[in-house]
């Protein structure tokens, strides 16, 4: 729970607090400001960036408030980035955050008529190739092993069925649901439906359809290394590089994608077009 909601100068620094909280992120608020002129030995220009995120030594920056203040933050966080190169910030924009809420259904995006897609960012042949490669990849890698494919409800259901298919290995799969962040302060994530397979000892290759920011996957890691699994890596169709806050070692990548909101092939926008069989851009 934010006991003084009255620290925040934006209610989506507020919204954003509580979605760190969802997650289980530490997180302080404008703990440090750094200086970025000198006027002799007088500061005359300087920036304090909104959160620090503890675990993660990162910096963020929302900008959610005034488009006009896009150009002059930016220059500031350059700048810190050039004065103090062991400090690791990042911008976050409207945009990155309406979409991180829309995710969960909330926000200005949710809420607008959706016009459909916009165009097809990879079509059913695309990615049917590039799942072949992702089979014989992990059938060498795990060559005498039995590896157990966990997916987390429900966008892989596509790529986890053409996956498994082009192992040439004995598998087994298993699959849990997490609970979404709802909006609710006192919420964090949870499982809904946990595992039904014992993983102790075993070979796990979670699958995942999409990661943004990671904070899903940073996670469901945790919570499966202690099953006490003998290995785990992570095998994820989609990779949203741009937008990550919690940095993760990613094993097996079938495509980078630009910073737009994705449907089809398992993926969603409000359970709407799982179906599709390809790839598209919603508009937004
Ligand atoms: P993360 O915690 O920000 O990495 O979020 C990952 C989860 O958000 C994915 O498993 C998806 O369910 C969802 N997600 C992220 N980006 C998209 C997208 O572009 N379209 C649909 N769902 C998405
Ligand atoms: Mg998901």
């Amino acid at each position: 729970m934010i006991k003084d909601t009255s620290i925040f100068a934006h209610p989506s620094e507020l919204e954003f607090a509580q979605i760190l909280n969802f997650y289980g992120l530490k997180w302080e608020y404008e703990p440090r400001s750094f200086a970025l002129r000198y006027d002799g030995d007088k500061i005359a220009e300087m920036m304090t960036p909104d959160f620090y995120l503890t675990d993660l030594d990162l910096y963020l920056e929302l900008t959610t408030l005034k488009q006009s203040l896009v150009t002059q933050k930016n220059r500031k966080v350059r700048k810190i980035k050039e004065l103090y190169p062991d400090v690791n910030i990042k911008l976050l924009y409207r945009k990155d955050f309406h979409r991180i809420l829309a995710k969960y259904g909330f926000g200005p995006l949710a809420e607008a008529d959706t016009k459909g897609i916009d165009k097809i960012l990879l079509s059913t042949r695309q990615i049917q190739h590039k799942v072949n490669r992702l089979g014989s990849e992990i059938s060498s890698d795990y060559k005498g092993l039995k590896p157990v494919l966990v997916g987390v409800q429900r966008g892989m259901i596509c790529f986890m069925a053409d996956l498994m298919r082009k192992i040439s290995l004995p598998v087994e799969i298993d699959f849990m649901t997490i609970s979404p962040y709802s909006g609710d302060d006192s919420q964090s994530v949870g499982i809904s439906k946990d595992l039904e397979m014992d993983l102790s000892g075993k070979d796990v290759i979670l699958v995942e359809d999409i990661i943004d920011t990671g904070m899903t996957l940073s996670f469901l890691k945790d919570h499966l290394i202690s099953k006490n699994t003998n290995s785990l890596q992570i095998c994820t169709l989609l990779d949203k590089k741009i937008r990550r806050l919690v940095e993760t070692d990613i094993k097996y990548v079938g495509f980078d994608v630009p910073d737009e909101f994705l449907v089809g092939y398992g993926l969603d926008y409000n359970e709407k077009y799982r179906n599709l069989p390809f790839i598209g851009i919603l508009q937004t």
